[in-house]
């Protein structure tokens, strides 16, 4: 199992005081060093974290590849293609959301999701979808050629924590926080054998998967366990335990709960 460390997080904490510090340049070498496989970072439209510069100078001083998460929109594959990273994970949008909520709408017809795709193969660079675990998805992907697709495990993790912590809001707001424990524990089941039986479907279609969102330390173990997932993209845990115990600590923690 790979693991792809999000760094979004350092910049969102430099953003809110729009100064230099923390940089998100610096948490290269401790990835490095720890024997991460991935950098990613999601380059947003509204920049409301990693900048282009970031971007930019992650690229190209990283040993590792950077996986450069962007929308499906032309100025952006353009921006994509010229920084020229390893792989580019193409994400859903929406101006008024925290973070990504769901997977993309696929659709053969979509011209600026084919037209992205080949021009981001035309330099050079694999291309990752990220989408919800169905199997609609999966043959839209298949389709449309690309490399990888990433499952979205953002309502696996929230069914986790509303069974396991009672959190009451996500921001995935489940509609059935207040069902009992025993059905909570059913839909949870549920998504995982989704997850195992769609990631063999797509290893045997050709195509790598990847998984990510809301994943953390207690609820990584069940994902980091489907043999057909290959890599794991986590962020918002890794970077909120580093704050209490160092990047390099709470990156060897996570290594170890999915090991
Ligand atoms: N993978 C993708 C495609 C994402 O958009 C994100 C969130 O930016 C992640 C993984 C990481 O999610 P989290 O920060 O919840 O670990």
């Amino acid at each position: 199992m790979k693991l792809g460390v999000n760094i979004d997080h350092i910049a969102v904490l430099r953003e809110a005081r729009r100064i230099n510090d923390p940089n998100p340049l610096d948490a290269l070498s401790i990835c490095e060093k720890v024997g991460v496989e991935q950098i990613t970072i999601h380059l947003r439209e509204d920049r409301r974290h990693i900048q282009d510069k970031d971007a930019q100078e992650i690229i190209i001083r990283s040993k590792l590849p950077v996986n450069l998460e962007c929308a499906i929109e032309s100025g952006m594959i353009e921006i994509a293609c010229a920084l020229k990273p390893h792989r580019v994970t193409l994400v859903p949008e929406k101006r008024q959301e925290v973070t990504t909520e769901g997977g993309l709408a696929l659709s053969l017809e979509d011209t600026r999701l084919t037209d992205g795709i080949k021009n981001l193969h035309a330099h050079g660079i694999e291309v990752s979808l990220f989408v919800d675990p169905t199997d609609e998805a999966l043959s839209v992907s298949k389709e449309l050629g690309v490399e990888w697709i990433e499952f979205h495990t953002g309502a696996y993790a929230n069914i986790f924590a509303t069974l396991h912590t009672n959190i009451k809001e996500t921001h995935h707001a489940i509609k059935s926080l207040d069902l009992p424990k025993s059905t909570l524990q059913d839909m949870l089941d549920s998504e995982l054998a989704k997850l195992k039986s769609l990631s063999a479907k797509a290893h045997i279609l050709g195509l790598h998967v990847a998984a990510g969102h809301g994943l953390n330390y207690d609820n990584v173990k069940a994902i980091a366990q489907i043999d057909d997932i290959e890599e794991l993209n986590i962020g918002q845990s890794i970077i909120a335990r580093s704050i209490w115990v160092g990047l390099k600590r709470a990156i060897l923690q996570m290594q170890e709960a999915i090991k």
